[in-house]
């Protein structure tokens, strides 16, 4: 994969210059997974680096991005609510320029649509276009003819992309981009392009500039990073670039995201237990509990190998807890196949649930499939296993009480008065502290719970 490295643009940075008398202001505002909420850092790191500020309101904006998210009808449906509510400010505020960006941009239907009926949108870049921002930007604004780039993969990694994080303290680390998976119901891979993962040496570099800057949690991102590796000189795989982080020195914990059971080896689970900087948490998405549906999916696994990996990791890793996403509805689901999810949901006792309807893409396999049964019943299906997670987990939460905690301390609680910290588990327990804690790490004494969360205080 060729690689190339972000250089500071100075012609661009000169057109803006001369274009405003004090510097532009940039709304970002990024939608979708971490993966997209990073590009949004990188978006907001490159316009810095070209002289604009950032703001926190679209009305005190000279430039407005929408980082777009394209995996369910939902998501998109709101970005074009949302762009579409600027029409009125882009008619009072001239030269306002008005930009969408990430996953939807990388699709030719949806460039379509904005050409044609948002002509108030200046400018369209997909997810590989980060870096060629102050370009796009500079030609707006000499030529006052709108920029719309067509979906483009480039077979190339950018390095050295400013940044500028939205925490002090939780800091996302792509170690690899796109997908090559091809899930039946997903548009990542066509929106994300083909798996390219970055060189262990630039991934060691930027992580260890984040432990010195002082961040306490690191998150890999990658769509499937258990496939981390492929294609690259050097002989490495996911657990090898654990191993490998977690030579740096420091008080850090490592998250990552996300695992595919086809791709999680023995090895990757040994490494969660021999590390301590390494969470004691699995999220390992099944999608589903039925292996025909699984099958339609494209999934690679089955529910027996599935429920192996999670026997090995609870057998290897003592109180690793895990979470999941689950897909209801996918086309020809039936009551029995949705019976196999539930009774997976109660077998592995997850500690938390991501649950989605299954939302038709159009271009993926399963877009072609018949799907006969209501939305009213899929609902009623999503009820069913809400219900159910909820009387596992929230025994589950309520039975840790009298623990004493290490947590991550990451905002204000909603009760006045109280911080919430975040559990090795992901779980978020709610106690009584001071603001100054935020960002910093406490040991806490679970108390008690409401519903998924923890109640407790901090012990000494
Ligand atoms: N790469 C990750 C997931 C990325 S998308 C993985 O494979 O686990 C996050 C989640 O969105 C998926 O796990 C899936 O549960 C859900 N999802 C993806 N496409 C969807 C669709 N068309 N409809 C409903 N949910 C979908
Ligand atoms: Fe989508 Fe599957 Fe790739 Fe995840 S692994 S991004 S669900 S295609
Ligand atoms: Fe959405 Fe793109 Fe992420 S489609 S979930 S923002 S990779």
């Amino acid at each position: 994969m060729e690689k190339l490295t972000y250089t500071h643009n100075a012609d661009a940075a000169a057109v803006i210059a001369q274009t405003y008398d004090t510097p532009p202001l940039a709304y970002v505002r990024s939608y979708g997974c971490q993966q997209n909420v990073n590009d949004g850092e990188k978006t907001r790191g490159v316009l810095m680096d070209i002289g604009y500020g950032l703001c926190d309101k679209p009305e005190d904006a000279d430039l407005i991005l929408f980082n777009t998210c394209a995996v369910r009808e939902h998501a998109e449906q709101r970005v074009f609510g949302n762009v579409g509510a600027l029409k009125g400010l882009k008619e009072k505020k001239r030269g306002l320029m008005i930009g969408l960006c990430g996953c939807m941009a990388n699709q030719k239907h949806v460039v379509e649509k904005l050409r044609k009926s948002y002509p108030y949108v200046d400018l369209v870049f997909g997810v590989d276009g980060i870096d060629t921002l102050p370009q796009l930007i500079a030609q707006k604004l000499q030529k006052h003819k709108r920029v719309l780039m067509e979906p483009a993969q480039r077979p190339v990694i950018v390095e050295n992309i400013p940044i500028r994080r939205e925490s002090e303290f939780r800091a996302w680390l792509p170690i690899m981009y796109g997908c090559d998976n091809f899930c039946t119901y997903c548009i990542v891979p066509y929106v994300r392009g083909r798996e390219k993962s970055r060189k262990p040496g630039d991934i060691l570099s930027e992580f260890r500039g984040l432990v010195e800057a002082g961040y306490k949690e690191i998150t890999l991102l990658g769509q499937n990073v258990n496939s981390y590796g492929k294609g690259l000189e050097e002989q490495v795989d996911f657990a090898d670039l654990l191993n490998l982080l977690c030579t740096v020195p420091g008080d850090y914990q490592i998250r990552f995201m996300t695992s595919h059971p086809k791709d999680a080896s023995h090895k990757l689970i040994d490494t969660i237990a021999a590390q301590p900087h390494l969470c004691k948490h699995l999220h390992l998405p099944v999608q589903c509990g039925s292996d025909e549906l699984l099958k339609k999916m494209n999934r690679h696994y089955t529910i027996e190998q599935y429920l192996e990996l999670i026997e090995y990791a609870r057998k290897t890793v003592p109180g690793i807890t895990f979470s999941s996403d689950i897909i209801v509805g996918f086309p020809g689901e039936t009551e029995e196949d949705f019976q196999g999810t539930l009774e997976l949901v109660k077998k592995v006792g997850y500690m938390q649930l991501f649950t989605f309807i299954y939302s038709k893409r159009n271009g993926t396999p399963a877009a072609k499939l018949p799907d006969p049964t209501t939305h009213a019943e899929k609902a009623a299906r999503m009820d069913r296993l809400l219900k159910l997670q909820d009387s596992i987990a929230f025994p589950m939460i309520a039975a840790m009480a009298g623990q004493t905690v290490k947590v991550l301390v990451e905002a204000a609680g909603r009760t006045p008065g109280t911080l919430n910290g975040r559990l090795d588990n992901n779980l978020v327990v709610e106690f009584p502290a001071e603001e100054s804690l935020i960002g910093q790490y406490a040991n806490v004494r679970l108390t008690g719970s409401r519903a998924a969360l923890l109640v407790g205080e901090l012990a000494e």
